[in-house]
């Protein structure tokens, strides 16, 4: 019990890394909070400082993913403990504690824990992301479809009921943070990249 405690803490605590937000100050000179949808996340990174800036904020903040359930496996080593570390990783992007409890939205940090655990579907829901994005150039819209997309995928496949439930929690988190883009989407207002 003490190690599934100490990898969601752990996992909190990386996860709360805002690395968007460390990378535009420290190469970029600034503050992703003042710029475009003031997302601390690689979609407000390409918007805001351009293509190779947005792929560094996705990397890393998709690293935080898989260090969390990296930390799972390597503290614990079952798939409830990946889990757990995926999940709080995504908890503590969202909810920095570096941040007052305020963060990114968690697509990227959800994509890595995904790549981690489920292969397979990770790769469907990232071609029908890319797909929507590049036809719409609308990253809130890829991202909220591929939260709905993802637990159905993963039930489809077979995987365990912790991988299951995961996706499910990760995507409730995603849409709830969308919520702002989602309204912008319905009245035509939603920001481009
Ligand atoms: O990953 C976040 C993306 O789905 C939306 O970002 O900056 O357009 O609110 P943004």
């Amino acid at each position: 019990m003490t190690d599934y405690i100490l990898t969601a803490i752990l996992a909190y605590l990386i996860g709360s890394i805002p690395s968007g937000l460390i990378l535009g100050k420290l190469f970029w000179h600034t503050d992703l909070r003042e710029h475009g949808s003031h997302n601390i996340g690689a979609t407000n990174a390409w918007r805001t400082l351009g293509k190779g800036p947005g792929i560094a904020v996705f990397i890393a903040d998709s690293l935080k993913g898989q260090a969390g359930v990296a930390l799972g496996i390597f503290l614990v080593g079952t798939p409830l403990a990946a889990v757990i570390g995926g999940l709080f990783a995504i908890i503590g992007h969202s909810f920095s504690l570096f941040l007052r409890f305020r963060g990114g939205k968690g697509v990227a940090t959800s994509l890595g824990v995904l790549t981690m655990l489920m292969g397979n579907v990770t790769f469907i829901v990232f071609v029908v992301w890319f797909t929507i994005v590049y036809m719409t150039r609308y990253v809130s819209l890829g991202s909220v479809v591929a939260g709905f997309l993802t637990p159905i995928l993963a039930a489809l496949y077979g995987y365990p009921m912790e991988y299951v439930l995961f996706t499910v929690i990760a995507a409730i988190l995603v849409i709830v943070r969308h919520r702002e883009n989602i309204k912008r989407l319905m009245n035509g207002t939603e920001n481009k990249i």
